[in-house]
């Protein structure tokens, strides 16, 4: 559903009440895409809120699923403006929200940043939605901020993978069972976007034991398919064994 004709931002439904809000940009040549993920329960979270900028496209497509006012978290990966740039934004338009990020977020900056106090999440703590449940993983530097983390739906195995599989381009399906890993990769060799940490390997692999069946991607398409066998093999692009 194309919910702004201008912008070309648009809404599906990629995995059971979970909405993926893409909006084309041109940041980049040949174009980019910031996502968004509405998870729609009795607790609705939205994941990354999208620039500052972008508040009325977001706040629009929201309102095409359910009324804005009804969110309560509005979570994100990182502190980045395509992360959580409209934070402030969406905290007025729905009065009851609260920031969700890592403690190391909060504490470093959203608890400064934001006009509400955050709901900081610990590794593998779970936060009830109603129906859904969402476990939140730390990801330090990968790929990139030392609050860095990301959310997994329980329920219908969704992982919230935030820049993990970053697809240039403009034009994408909602949802592929297509190679994201190519295009991501190909992307990398242009902007390396990887802390390239000693920890990235076990931190795809602690990620990867969700077995995750939706990739829920912030840039490009989600993704649907063994999401571990994904993960691991964006381990070994990132460190190939010959190399360590
Ligand atoms: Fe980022
Ligand atoms: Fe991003």
């Amino acid at each position: 559903m194309i919910t702004n004709a201008q912008s070309g931002t648009r809404v599906d439904e990629v995995a059971p009440g979970t909405y993926r809000i893409s909006t084309p940009v041109r940041v980049v040549p040949g174009g980019f895409t910031f996502n968004q993920y509405l998870l729609v329960d009795e607790e609705p979270l939205l994941f990354h809120t999208g620039p500052r900028r972008m508040f009325p496209l977001v706040r629009e497509a929201i309102a095409a699923v359910m009324p804005v006012e009804r969110l309560r978290w509005l979570a994100f990966s990182h502190v980045e403006a395509d992360e959580c740039g409209a934070l402030n934004d969406l905290l007025a338009a729905a009065p009851s929200s609260r920031p969700l990020c890592s403690r190391v977020a909060a504490m470093v900056s959203v608890d400064d940043l934001a006009d509400r106090p955050a709901r900081p999440l610990a590794d593998g703590e779970v936060l009830g939605l109603g129906g859904k449940r969402v476990r939140w993983i730390d990801a330090p530097h990968l790929p990139h901020a030392w609050e860095c983390g990301y959310l997994f739906e329980e329920t219908t195995s969704t992982l919230l993978c935030g820049d993990l599989f970053t697809q240039p381009g403009a034009e994408h399906a909602p949802i592929t069972e297509g190679d994201i890993l190519g295009p991501s990769e190909a992307m990398r060799q242009g902007m390396d976007y990887y802390a390239h940490s000693e920890a990235t390997r076990p931190l795809l692999e602690k990620i990867a034991s969700t077995r995750p069946r939706t990739l829920a991607c912030m840039h490009g398409s989600a993704w649907a398919g063994d999401g571990r066998r994904l993960l691991l093999d964006l381990a070994d692009a990132l460190s190939p064994v010959a190399a360590r």
